[in-house]
Order: C-alpha cells, then sequence, then structure tokens
C-alpha cells in the first residue's frame, strides 16, 4: 500500500469523528442510503469481471445501490452511462475510462448537476481537476518496468520480444509499454521486433500472435512474449501451441493483472511471470465519494496500489491459495 493511500485513509479517519461516522467495518459511514453509478468498460478480460464483482460486493457490504453499466469497451457507451446516471440523480459516480481523451464535456455536466466522480483504473486526460474527486489505480509504468526487468534478468538482455499491446489509447496500455521500453532501453541487444494491439483479449491475443508467428517464420527466433495482460498472455500460449511450440521454454511470456488462469498456466510451465493489479478499488472509491458527501476535507487526487511479480516458483501455491483449490 503506497503512502498516498495510507493519507488519504488517514483524512477519512479523520473525518469519522468529525463528519458522518463509521459503520463496523471502519468504512466511513454513508450520510443517508446512497444512489452510485458505475460505469465500467466491459468485460473483455478476467481481470476486470473480478474488477465488477469487486465493486458489487463491496456495494452490497455497504447497502449501496449501485447502477452498474457496461460499456462493451466503447466510449460512447460510457457517455451514455454517465448523462443517465446524472438524469437518474445518482449521489456519486465512479468511471472506469476505456481510453484516456474526450471526458470532459461529459464531467462538467456530472459538475454542473453537482455528483462527485471518481476515477478508477485507467486515467482520464484532463486539465481541470475539479472534475473528480480522486483517482484509484495501479501504476502502470511501473508495471510495465516490473516486467521488463524479470524478462531483462532471465535472458541476461538479449532477447528479441513480440508485444500485444493493450486496447489503442487506453492509459494501462500507454503507460504499460513506456514502463517496458524505459527498462529495455538499457539493454542493446532487447529488441521489440512485432507489436500490435490485441485489445486486452484472448482472441486478440491468439489471433494478433498467429501473425507474430507466421511473420516471423514459424516463430523459432522469438524469444519472448510480452503480453499488456494476461487474457492475451493465454490467448498466445494457444497460438504458440498450435504453431507446435513450447510456450514458456522456447518462449517465454511475461504479461500483467496475476489473474487465477495465469497461475495455472504458471504452474503448468505455459507462461513465466505475471505482475499483479489488484482488482480492489471500489472500497477507496466509495469512501472517497461518502467522505465529500458528509462534508470531510479533500483527499489526494490519486491513491495508488501497487503489486508484485510472480513467477512459476510460486505458482502452484498461489492457484490453490486464491481459488481454494488443492
Ligand atoms: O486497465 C486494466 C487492464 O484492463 C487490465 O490489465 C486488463 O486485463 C483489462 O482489460
Amino acid at each position: 500500500m503506497r503512502i498516498t493511500t495510507l493519507f488519504l485513509q488517514a483524512i477519512l479517519l479523520t473525518c469519522l469523528t468529525a463528519c458522518g461516522g463509521s459503520d463496523d467495518s471502519g468504512a466511513p459511514a454513508a450520510p443517508e442510503a446512497l444512489t452510485i453509478g458505475f460505469s465500467q468498460v466491459g468485460s473483455e478480460s478476467s481481470w476486470r469481471t473480478s474488477f465488477s464483482d469487486s465493486v458489487r460486493t463491496e456495494a452490497a457490504a455497504r447497502g449501496i445501490d449501485l447502477k452498474f453499466s457496461d460499456a462493451q469497451q466503447k466510449q460512447e457507451n460510457q457517455i451514455k452511462a454517465i448523462r443517465s446516471f446524472i438524469a437518474q440523480g445518482v449521489d456519486g459516480m465512479v468511471v472506469a475510462p476505456v481510453v484516456e481523451t474526450g471526458w470532459k464535456p461529459v464531467l462538467e455536466e456530472a459538475k454542473r448537476a453537482g455528483i462527485p466522480v471518481v476515477i478508477v483504473d485507467r486515467n482520464m486526460a484532463l486539465d481541470d481537476d475539479s472534475l473528480y474527486l480522486t483517482r484509484i489505480a495501479s501504476d502502470f509504468v511501473e508495471e510495465g518496468r516490473k516486467a521488463a526487468r524479470w524478462l531483462m534478468d532471465a535472458t541476461g538482455g538479449v532477447c528479441d520480444i513480440v508485444e500485444l499491446q493493450g486496447t489503442v489509447g487506453a492509459t494501462a496500455a500507454i503507460d504499460r509499454m513506456t514502463g517496458f521500453n524505459e527498462v529495455i532501453a538499457d539493454y542493446p541487444q532487447a529488441t521489440i521486433i512485432r507489436s500490435q494491439t490485441g485489445d486486452f483479449t484472448r482472441s486478440k491475443g491468439k489471433e494478433v500472435m498467429e501473425s507474430f508467428l507466421k511473420a516471423e517464420n514459424g516463430g523459432n527466433e522469438i524469444c519472448a512474449v510480452w503480453a499488456h495482460n494476461d487474457e492475451m498472455a493465454i490467448g498466445a500460449v494457444l497460438a504458440i501451441k498450435e504453431a507446435g511450440l513450447d510456450p514458456g521454454d522456447d518462449i517465454l511470456i511475461v504479461s500483467v493483472d496475476a489473474v487465477p488462469d495465469i497461475f495455472k498456466a504458471m504452474a503448468d510451465g505455459d507462461t513465466n511471470a505475471t505482475v499483479e493489479l489488484s482488482p480492489h478499488m471500489g472500497g477507496p472509491a466509495f469512501d472517497a465519494i461518502i467522505n465529500y458527501l458528509n462534508g470531510g476535507p479533500a483527499g489526494p487526487k490519486l491513491v495508488s496500489i501497487n503489486g508484485d511479480l510472480y513467477t512459476q516458483e510460486t505458482a502452484a501455491e498461489e492457484y490453490a491459495r486464491r481459488t481454494g483449490a488443492n
């Protein structure tokens, strides 16, 4: 947990005595029964599904009436959902944006309606930070750096890499790429030989990996796959197997998310490393809205959540721990 998270919690705790009190769990108490709109990116990955489940569970535990909207990876659907939340007069909104740009007008509408907005996960490019209360997110640049450091250690810095990018224009893709490239820049014999978006989905990850394998004469010269999420990494595993190669061995695979399926794949020797992205952002997002509605002091504009890197070494154990499997 980063300092900013602790800082927000300290503010929230101060507010509990001065403002609205707390419930049994220690979370700030809602001023009354709350209705909160949640505009989610979609269900493109199992990480995204866990994130949606976690927000729903957190809302239910706090008695919040959650209006959930799945945008199916389309910004226009998110804008429609936000306008509909405004029309319904929700008490607050949580928005997980698909891409960074194009949000200012609709957030200005929310501000005019007096509805507080919390950004979760990916970022919005905004030149006016009064349009949102806070953003709860991980450091995507650092995730890219962690993945690259692991790969450079594993290969001695000599590696022809193919990259499966996330959704074009999404912070998670832009920043992970930045962090990864920053680290490999120090290794002249590490090169990204092909890079294309797989839109964070398993099926597109597989499709793009098939095209990489074809373009690279079957793939024997490919040293590693750098996938911006686990879902595309699993798609790559399928493509590599179909091409008659051994994923995790002939071609190393490093990705981000740490979903149960990737621990299974690592335990089976099919992928090599993943960086964890916590899906538990609903609690701090609700805390920020409730704190605001209780008249508490403004918190930090970014609450950052950190994740560790996992490898095959602990994969079976982690898989069992996370799924309850024995
Ligand atoms: O924005 C976070 C990314 O979105 C996750 O890494 C990926 O699985 C999801 O689709």
